[in-house]
């Protein structure tokens, strides 16, 4: 199976990017490659399989990403993962966690490309599908020789590529180990976007997708039309879902050697009175102002089918012991920016699903939730206060 040419994904995230936010970022693209979150590969060869590794049928494509860093347990977890039907095995080598590191997996494996070589050949001795590594542009701290070049980060890519790996998905900054926590690793660290430009360059037989800090379908299709392979979103896809919508005809129109970047079916929300939630100032960068996109977010009739999709997929899953708000929590993203967004909000979170004891009363509850907040959408619209994009 051939991976394809140009594409977009969503990133691995531990605990954001389970089957149930998946499921939902399916609903919003038919096109992007979706991953899991890190498994570590003794889990999966020990552990309860079908807890970690069920998805729905609809999440192709799908990537499993494996933690570790003995071959013969990667070797065989990617062999399960192949048989459980994923697309694709990825390696993490980018995670900087504590706990992560000190089990000699994640980023700290860049400071020994030629045992990470040796990890990519076993799995990919071990299965039919392509075999990627997600890592950083470099490491450093904890002891290590610092690997911050772009000299070490070429030898690192030769030597995947020597291996055999189908492509590389590098997150555009260096991890510092044991100084900063994951969430200060995403930050701090400055972006190089330009080393993973003139990796390709170096490298045009590996494929290589490049990630970190890119929030905006214009930055999407920026680094689309370069002379990379594919481009991974992370946290923007998740605290934004709703930019999930602009990626499918992206991805098609650069496929198919077009380029243009269209509002289509966007919405935005100009009401002077009470503009955008703008609560979180992390998400308004998003926000660049270009014509079209300006605010990537949703129509009202594409919320409306996605609500009443989740609706449905939550009963389903209620029906077999899933508690609601382990799902509904991935779907507070997706009325960011539009009126009534708080109150939709406060309706799914806390104690809501305390006094909802049958599959009827939280069918009428979501049902209800939904309905209001989809009918003052539409109302918003018809008085002119969501401006449909031409
Ligand atoms: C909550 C969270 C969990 C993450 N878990 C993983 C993980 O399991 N595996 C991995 O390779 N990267 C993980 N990452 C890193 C992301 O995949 C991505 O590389 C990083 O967030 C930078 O991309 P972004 O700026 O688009 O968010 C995680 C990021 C976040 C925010």
């Amino acid at each position: 199976m051939q991976i394809q040419r140009k594409r977009f994904s969503v990133a691995p995230m531990m605990d954001w990017t389970d089957r149930h936010y998946r499921y939902m970022a399916r609903l919003l693209s038919a096109r992007a490659t979706l991953y899991t979150e890190m498994i570590h590969a003794r889990a999966i060869i020990h552990g309860d399989r079908s807890r970690h590794l069920d998805f729905h049928a609809s999440e192709h494509p799908l990537v499993l990403q494996l933690g570790g860093s003995d071959a013969a347990h990667l070797a065989e977890a990617a062999r399960i993962g192949e048989d459980w039907g994923y697309d694709e095995i990825n390696l993490n080598c980018g995670c900087p966690s504590d706990r992560v590191a000190s089990g000699s997996f994640g980023a700290c494996l860049m400071a020994d490309p030629m045992h990470v070589g040796h990890l990519v050949r076993a799995m990919k001795d071990a299965v039919s599908v392509p075999v990627t590594v997600k890592c950083r542009i470099g490491i450093e701290g904890r002891g290590l020789a610092s690997r911050t070049g772009y000299e070490d980060l070429l030898l690192f890519a030769r030597k995947m590529q020597d291996s055999g790996c189908d492509g590389l998905i590098v997150h555009a900054r260096i991890a510092v180990l044991g100084g900063l926590n994951p969430a200060q690793n995403r930050e701090v660290p400055p972006l190089r976007y330009e080393d993973v430009y003139r990796l390709k360059e170096d490298m045009p037989g590996l494929r290589i997708e490049i990630n970190g800090g890119i929030r905006s379908p214009q930055e999407i299709q920026t680094h689309l039309n370069g002379a990379l392979d594919g481009v991974m979103v992370g946290r923007a896809a998740y605290e934004r879902p709703a930019l999930l919508c602009s990626v499918d005809s992206l991805v098609h129109e650069i496929a198919e050697g077009r380029s243009a970047l269209r509002g289509g079916a966007a919405v935005m929300f100009s009401s002077p009175h009470s503009g955008p939630d703008n609560s979180n100032p992390e998400l308004q960068e998003i926000d660049t102002g270009a014509p079209g996109f300006a605010v990537p977010t949703i129509s009202p009739d594409r919320l409306e089918w996605v609500l009443d999709s989740m609706k449905e997929y939550i009963l389903a899953r209620y029906a077999e012991g899933v508690p609601p708000q382990r799902i509904v929590r991935h779907m507070l993203g997706l009325v960011h920016g539009l009126p009534g967004a708080r109150l939709f909000r406060q309706g799914l979170s806390g104690n809501w699903q305390r006094n909802l004891n049958s599959a009827a009363s939280l069918d009428r509850y979501l049902g209800s939730t939904f309905a209001v907040f989809c009918n003052q959408l539409r109302e918003h619209q018809s008085s002119g206060s969501l401006i449909l994009q031409p």
